[in-house]
């Protein structure tokens, strides 16, 4: 199979020096696409900034914001037969990128963000039934909150997704952690416990499980 992997977070630049990001390690994409190139599938791993060496036998592709990110991810959807979008792409950019070091003054900023594209939700728009598509969630709540299950399971409807994986703020730059994989109907298709590497076997199981399940029955 050809995966298509997202990981790392999207930095956003407001000037030369300064940027806004979000908190994310890499860890858990990074062992997602190390474990199916391991299991001898076809990996491309579009990587935010992170400080990880490429998993073996993986295609890096590196970008910085969530416009190259977007770039990068959509170029290449239609050679993917199954994409696993576990970046945490920064919400919003600053309005205007600025050259060089804005000088601070004493009394104060304000910075004005715009909305970055959902690349997620552009996915679910151009993804062919053929595809399998799994998002990523986080909720405060963890993986065994009701209200956290239902908010997933509004992002699955919302994105055109075949399974999320939900997470708890727990999770964030750990090396283990706890998470569950849902389907679109919020059936549960894995449940996992322990260091990244075995989240992330959890994860490809499921994943790859499910895949064929679905162009089984097409
Ligand atoms: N995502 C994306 N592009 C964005 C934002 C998010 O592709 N601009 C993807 C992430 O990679 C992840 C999923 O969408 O797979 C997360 O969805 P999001 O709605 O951002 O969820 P949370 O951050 O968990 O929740 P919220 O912002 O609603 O609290």
């Amino acid at each position: 199979m050809r995966i298509l992997v997202t990981a790392g977070p999207t930095v956003e630049d407001i000037d030369d020096v300064r940027f806004i990001s979000n908190r994310s390690s890499g860890k858990l994409g990074y062992a997602v696409a190390g474990k199916f190139a391991e299991l001898g599938h076809e990996v491309t791993l579009v990587s935010g900034p992170v400080c990880l060496a490429p998993p073996g036998g993986v295609e890096r592709v590196p970008v910085r914001s969530a416009e190259e990110m977007g770039e990068a991810v959509l170029e290449r959807l239609a050679d993917a037969d199954v994409v696993v979008m576990a970046a945490a792409v920064a919400d919003f950019r600053p309005a205007e990128r600025r050259s060089g070091k804005i000088k601070k003054s004493d009394a104060g900023m304000v910075l004005e963000l715009v909305k970055n594209m959902d690349i997620l939700e552009e996915i679910g728009k151009r993804r062919s039934p053929d595809q399998t598509v799994a998002g990523f969630c986080l909720e405060a709540g963890g993986p065994d909150d009701p209200a956290a299950r239902k908010a997933a399971m509004g992002k699955v409807a919302a994105k055109n997704l075949d399974a999320i994986v939900l997470n708890g703020p727990g999770n964030i730059g750990a090396d283990s952690g706890r998470l569950v994989v849902l389907g679109s109907d919020g059936e549960e298709l894995a449940a996992a416990e322990g260091p990244k590497e075995e989240m992330a076997e959890a994860i490809v199981k499921a994943v790859t499980g499910l895949h064929r399940e679905r162009r089984r029955r097409r």
